[in-house]
C-alpha cells in the first residue's frame, strides 16, 4: 500500500472523492498528508474531518517558492509520502520540486488537454463555443498543464450552460476518474 500527499487550495471536492475511495477500499493506498497554501479552505476542513494530517502555509510568509517547498518536502518525507496528488492546488511548483518527485506528481485539469490549459479552462471552453469539453488526469512536468496524459473524459456543453453548471458536471467526472487513476498509480500499473 502506497502513501501519498494531496495538495489543494479550494473546496476540496476532489480530495473528498479520494478520501471516500480510500475508505471504501477502492484505492490501494492512503493519504499521509494534505497540504494547502490557503490556511482556511474547504479542503483543509475536509482533511481534518477525516482525521488526516495537514500542513498549511501562507506563501507571503516565505522568501520564495523553494523555501516553502523545502518544508513541504520535509513534511511529506516525515509522513512517508511517496507521490503527490494535486487536487485544485493553485500554485505553480518549481522545477526543483518537480524534479524531486519526477514522474510522481499527478494533476487533474478541467478540460481535455492540450485544449484550454491554464487557470480558466471552463470559462475558456465556454467562450470558445466548443460542443464538448471534459477533464484530464495527467502527470506533471515543468510546463503548465503539459505533462503526459493518463486518462480523459468527455463532458458535453449543454445549451444555457454557465461556468458553474459546466464546472459541476466536469467535477463529477473528475471525482469518478481521479480515484481510479490514483489506485492504478498505487498499484504500479501506470507507466509514464
Ligand atoms: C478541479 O476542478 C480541478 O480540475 C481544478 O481545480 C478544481 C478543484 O476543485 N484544478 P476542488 O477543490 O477539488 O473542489
Amino acid at each position: 500500500m502506497k502513501t501519498f500527499a494531496v495538495f489543494a487550495s479550494g473546496g476540496g471536492s476532489n480530495l473528498q472523492a479520494l478520501i471516500d475511495a480510500c475508505v471504501r477500499g477502492e484505492i490501494d493506498g492512503r493519504i499521509g498528508l494534505v497540504v494547502s497554501d490557503k490556511p482556511s479552505c474547504g479542503a483543509l476542513d475536509r482533511a481534518r474531518a477525516a482525521g488526516l494530517e495537514t500542513y498549511a502555509f501562507r506563501p507571503a510568509d516565505h522568501a520564495d517558492r523553494e523555501s516553502y517547498e523545502r518544508i513541504i518536502v520535509e513534511r511529506c518525507d516525515r509522513a512517508g509520502c511517496e507521490f503527490i496528488v494535486l487536487a485544485g492546488f493553485m500554485r505553480v511548483l518549481t522545477p526543483w520540486f518537480i524534479r524531486r518527485y519526477e514522474g510522481r506528481i499527478l494533476n487533474t485539469h478541467p478540460a481535455r488537454l492540450p485544449s484550454f490549459p491554464g487557470a480558466h479552462a471552463v470559462r475558456d471552453a465556454l467562450a470558445a463555443g466548443v460542443a464538448v469539453t471534459g477533464c484530464t488526469i495527467h502527470f506533471v512536468d515543468e510546463g503548465v498543464d503539459t505533462g503526459p496524459i493518463i486518462l480523459q473524459s468527455d463532458v458535453p456543453v449543454l445549451p444555457g450552460d454557465s461556468v458553474e453548471t459546466l464546472t459541476r458536471r466536469i467535477q463529477a467526472e473528475e471525482h469518478r476518474l481521479y480515484p481510479r487513476v490514483v489506485n492504478l498509480f498505487c498499484r504500479g500499473e501506470l507507466p509514464v
